[in-house]
């Protein structure tokens, strides 16, 4: 039997210990939740990216009554920033999240599956890693590529 270990780095930070440009990323993601369309989870997330060329998108989840249909906020944005800016690496994302109380939830949120695989899609693409902020109000978790977030993942070569 061969075991096979991966190490992930995840480093936990403060709302002060962020730098101008993550904080504005936040900032925009907070805001997003506001804009959530989710009458059925009351679950509001908000996404933000930062572009290579500076700019900020942000979105969220769009939910539909028949459930699979709708989508998560960070596929929403950056499919959305993908589709706007198709040769512009995305270089941050950030997420937030209201629970049903209105709150923002105090765990940082933790991206599906689908969605660490979309993003791990954009930075193949770009050849450039995004670098991940997950809000919660007691921490900020980020990592500096979304491998971190899936080690071990489906990529092109599995479709040779
Ligand atoms: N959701 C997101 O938008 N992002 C995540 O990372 C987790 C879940 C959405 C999907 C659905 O609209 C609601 O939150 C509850 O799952």
């Amino acid at each position: 039997m061969e075991e096979i270990s991966r190490t992930i780095h995840i480093r936990k930070l403060t709302e002060d210990e962020l730098s101008s440009e993550e904080r504005q990323l936040l900032n925009a993601a907070r805001d997003a939740t506001y804009r959530s369309y989710a009458p059925y989870s009351r679950f509001c997330v908000g996404a933000a990216v930062l572009l290579d060329n500076g700019e900020i998108l942000s979105g969220n989840n769009q939910e539909n009554c028949a459930f699979p249909s709708g989508l998560c906020a960070e596929r929403t944005t950056l499919f959305y920033a993908n589709s706007r800016h198709p040769d512009t690496p995305v270089t941050m994302l950030c997420i937030a999240a209201r629970d049903s109380s209105g709150q923002f939830t105090s765990s940082p949120i933790s991206p599906c599956g689908g969605c660490r695989q979309v993003m791990l899609e954009t930075e193949h693409r770009f050849a450039k890693p995004i670098r991940i902020l997950l809000y919660g109000t007691d921490g900020i978790y980020i990592v500096n590529s979304a491998r971190d977030l899936l080690p071990v993942e489906f990529d092109s070569d599995s479709l040779v």
